[in-house]
């Protein structure tokens, strides 16, 4: 019986192996004998996995991109089987790639050892002296803190599932549709979310002008859409989205003829559902769309492994799953394997379920009728064997129990077998932060690249320096026109001075402050003067004065002339009256 015996415990010189070493398979300068050793380990192209009554249950390799699902209840043994399958595709060359939700996959990296659990399954799986060895491993972390960042451009995000992300209706979707393609149209990258923002807030200003081209923008949709991407900045978003962008083919090392195992840390991640989801399904078309077509290979390329799967579907749109189940049943045919993980398959839609051809079903548990339903379900996806009910089965097992069923050489499910599942041969649990960091040490020099983000040119400088200069012309316009208007007040207040000159030279005072006091001041001595002199050529008041020059006035012309006479008289008196005051008034103010 094939004993498991591949060594891959991590090598000192994996970096340098890295740097070096094989490219993603299927690409030039890829070495196929990289895999060699192997792939004439494996028995006949097969994967041992578990082990039944009826012997050993294998995956057949050209099958195993064929998708599969791993489902139980919590605490049945997912993640070690996950374990067990990524590992063996590792010691077959096939690098993978895997969501750590709860750090325990981080043991993959280091040797296991024997437990009580383990020896006891030992003389069932023909297994004497387990050579136990961890596989080649890097850490990431969206978060750059347990491994290296993967950072992803907004634009290559797109808008699709950012809206998925920001929980956007299908309205407010469109109009993010039309922001990305003005950005396009206008050669604006879209790198981070500052990018977008204000992105967002040109295009809010400017909707009346885009309306015509690119539909309806409404205001309400614009101010939703900025509420989103506030809300997914203050979940950390920043450092997800950015520069430098995560590449995808950075993920298909093969080191001495391992594969190596891509851990991205999740436990931080999963705490947002829909970021989780989001970023490991922008992760899943990214790789469709960066590999080529490769037709039926002997083994996968690669296998994705999607833990907590149930998130990926939760909410999401009838659009998106559509897409979803298209990506999935295209990237098959580019040697990719994708594996849910998920506590029921019920969690995953039928349409995308019926891609999942290799099934591994832990124990479930029933204890409301719902529980009943999605037992039933489970059982009813499977290939019946007459020897067990499948149904009674998926209650009763035990830990690190399973029902397989795997594809068969022709592509048919074989029939399901109740069966215990290999125990791997790295450490079962989690790493120290002491061993994740000497992992990290010697990576390879363009993982450690993706801790130097940088922030070229995108939509956010070149909208800020338009906008910088548009202030600056407006500012320049203002002052122009503030000049103007000092002008043309000057102008005025000139012509005024003129008009003011002139009079205050008839008047004999210029028109200061000063001027109109002693002109006032003249003035009403002089009245009073008047009055004075008035009343003393007239007699009595000025009014008696006026009555008296009627009465002689209408009495004799004579006193017509004596009147004539007495005014003239008055008015010299007045102004040698005003120029006395005039003069007192100056010497007052002066002395
Ligand atoms: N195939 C196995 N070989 C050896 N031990 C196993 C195996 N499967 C499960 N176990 C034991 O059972 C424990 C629980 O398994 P595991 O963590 O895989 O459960 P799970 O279904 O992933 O749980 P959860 O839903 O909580 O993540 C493991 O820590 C391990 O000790
Ligand atoms: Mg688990």
């Amino acid at each position: 019986m094939a004993q498991r015996a591949f060594l891959c415990e991590p090598d000192k010189n994996q970096s340098e192996a890295a740097d070096e070493g094989p490219k993603m398979p299927g690409q030039a300068g890829h070495d196929e004998k990289d895999n060699k050793i192997h792939n004439d380990m494996l028995k006949d192209g097969q994967l041992y996995i578990a082990h039944s009554d009826n012997g050993n249950i294998n995956l057949v390799g050209k099958m195993a991109n064929r998708h599969g699902l791993i489902a139980g209840a919590t605490g049945t043994g997912k993640t070690v089987t996950l374990q067990v399958l990524a590992e063996t595709f590792s010691q077959a060359g096939v690098p993978c790639f895997m969501a750590d939700m709860k750090g325990d996959l981080s043991g993959i990296s280091q040797p296991g050892k024997l437990s009580g659990f383990i020896e006891k399954r030992m003389p069932e799986f023909g297994i004497e002296n387990p050579e136990f060895a961890g596989c080649p491993t890097r850490f990431f972390d969206v978060f750059g803190e347990q491994g290296f960042p993967m950072r992803a451009t907004v634009s290559a995000m797109g808008p699709q599932l950012l809206a998925r992300l920001m929980e956007l209706t299908e309205v407010q979707t469109g109009v993010l549709n039309a922001v990305f393609r003005i950005a396009d149209d206008n050669n604006l990258l879209l790198i981070d979310l500052k990018d977008l923002k204000l992105m967002l807030d040109f295009v809010g200003k400017n909707a009346a002008q885009f309306t015509t081209e690119y539909g309806n923008i409404a205001p309400a949709s614009i101010g939703a859409i900025q509420r989103s991407v506030l809300q997914i900045e203050s979940e950390g978003g920043n450092q997800f989205f950015g520069e430098p962008a995560f590449n995808v083919e950075d993920l298909f090392a093969v080191e001495n003829g391992r594969g190596v195992m891509n851990v991205l840390a999740a436990d931080k991640l999963m705490l947002n559902p829909k970021l989780y989801s989001t970023y490991l399904l922008w992760l899943m078309t990214e790789l469709y769309a960066n590999l080529p077509e490769v037709g039926d290979l002997e083994l996968p390329k690669f296998v994705f492994f999607f833990d907590e799967a149930h998130m990926l579907f939760d909410g999401t749109s009838k659009a998106l799953v559509d897409k979803i189940e298209q990506v999935i049943r295209l990237i098959r045919s580019k040697g990719v394997g994708i594996y849910f993980i998920t506590q029921v398959p019920s969690d995953v839609p039928v349409n995308v379920l019926a891609q999942l051809s290799n099934r591994v079903q832990h124990a479930l548990r029933a204890y409301t009728p719902q529980d009943q339903k999605a037992v039933r379900a489970a059982a009813q996806t499977f290939r019946p064997n007459p020897s067990f009910k499948t149904e009674e089965a998926i209650l009763d097992l035990g830990t690190g129990e399973a029902l397989v069923s795997f594809l068969d050489e022709k592509g048919a499910p074989s029939v399901v077998e109740r069966a215990k599942i290999l125990f791997p041969l790295s450490q079962i649990g989690a790493i120290t932060p002491g061993q994740r960091m000497d992992i990290q040490a010697i990576a390879p020099k363009k993982l450690k690249d993706y801790e130097k983000f940088f922030d070229r040119e995108s939509a956010y400088e070149v909208l800020t320096e338009a906008r910088q200069k548009a202030e600056e012309e407006a500012e320049k316009e203002r002052k122009a026109l503030e000049k103007q208007k000092e002008k043309e007040a000057k102008a005025k207040e000139k012509e005024k001075e003129k008009k003011a000159s002139s009079k205050s030279k008839k008047a004999g005072i210029g028109r200061t402050i000063l001027g109109t006091m002693i002109a006032a001041a003249a003035t009403s001595f002089a009245r009073s003067a008047g009055t004075r002199i008035g009343k003393s050529i007239g007699g009595g008041s000025s009014k008696k004065s006026t009555s008296t020059a009627k009465k002689s006035t209408s009495t004799t012309k004579k006193s017509t002339s004596t009147a004539k006479k007495a005014n003239t008289a008055t008015k010299k008196a007045v102004n040698t009256a005003a120029r006395k005051v005039t003069t007192e008034i100056l010497k007052n103010i002066f002395k």
